[in-house]
């Protein structure tokens, strides 16, 4: 398949039908994913592929808790955990006691545990160079060594046949998560991401034209025009 057609087509896929010789296949799938970039070319990434049945069931539980918390923030209309206040996170801007008692059923997180291929997406902290440490704001610059490494197995995925998703509520039980897979304390938890045979195909993407993110010179300059040369 042609790259610009995956990615074009690589949308989130969360429900699955068993993938046949599964270990060779996403073998195949890192063994390309693993050329994305990462700052200094440290590649701090880990995957702990969790196969074991019972572990994936303690996973399931644990995102359904993360889960909880966020559509707890949805259900007030709020971003979950989103730096709101001055580019910071003040808080949690629920009640987090109150959250685990609410239910939320989703399909995705009921069955994540039937998922055929799970993946616990690891990040080193100390291979990360921060350059935008102590703006004052929520850092975002160190995502960028371990994400395109995480996006590049999601599009690996579809030019395989294969669909998936990339998540994160599961960073919310980060500490036990980390125990239960015995994750040394240097690393911390950047996502869970999930594969296998998508059971409906991929219909059209919802995204933003250029038009509406592109602006020439100024931020409130025009949009990029495609026949202006
Ligand atoms: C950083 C990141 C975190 C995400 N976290 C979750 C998550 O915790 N649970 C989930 O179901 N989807 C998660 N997603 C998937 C997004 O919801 C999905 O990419 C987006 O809604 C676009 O969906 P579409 O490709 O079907 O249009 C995450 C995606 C990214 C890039």
């Amino acid at each position: 398949m042609d790259l610009l057609e995956v990615m074009a087509t690589a949308g989130a896929i969360r429900d699955y039908l068993d993938v046949p010789n599964a270990d060779r296949v996403l073998y195949d799938i890192l063994n390309v994913a693993r050329f994305a970039p990462s700052g200094g070319n440290r590649q701090p990434w880990r995957v702990v592929i969790v196969k074991d049945r019972h572990l994936k069931a303690s996973i399931r539980e644990l995102y359904s808790e993360g889960w909880k918390e966020y559509m707890a923030h949805v259900k007030k209309g709020l971003v979950p955990f989103a730096p709101i206040s001055n580019g910071r996170w003040d808080g949690p801007a629920i009640d987090l006691d109150e959250a685990a008692t609410m239910t939320f059923h989703n399909q995705y997180a009921d069955q994540l545990d039937q998922a055929p291929i799970l993946l616990l997406l690891l990040v080193r902290l100390q291979d990360l160079a921060c350059l935008d440490n102590g703006l004052g704001r929520q850092s975002i610059v160190g995502g960028g060594s371990i994400y395109p490494f995480g996006h590049n197995i999601l599009l690996a995925s579809r030019s395989y046949g294969l669909g998936g998703v990339m998540t994160t509520v599961i960073c919310r039980r980060e500490s036990q998560v980390k125990s239960l897979l015995d994750v040394p304390s240097e690393f911390a938890v950047a996502g869970l991401i999930t594969l296998g045979i998508p059971k409906k195909f991929f219909t059209k993407l919802t995204r933003m034209p250029v038009e509406e993110f592109t602006h020439i010179d100024k931020f409130n300059g025009v949009p990029l025009d495609p026949l202006s040369g």
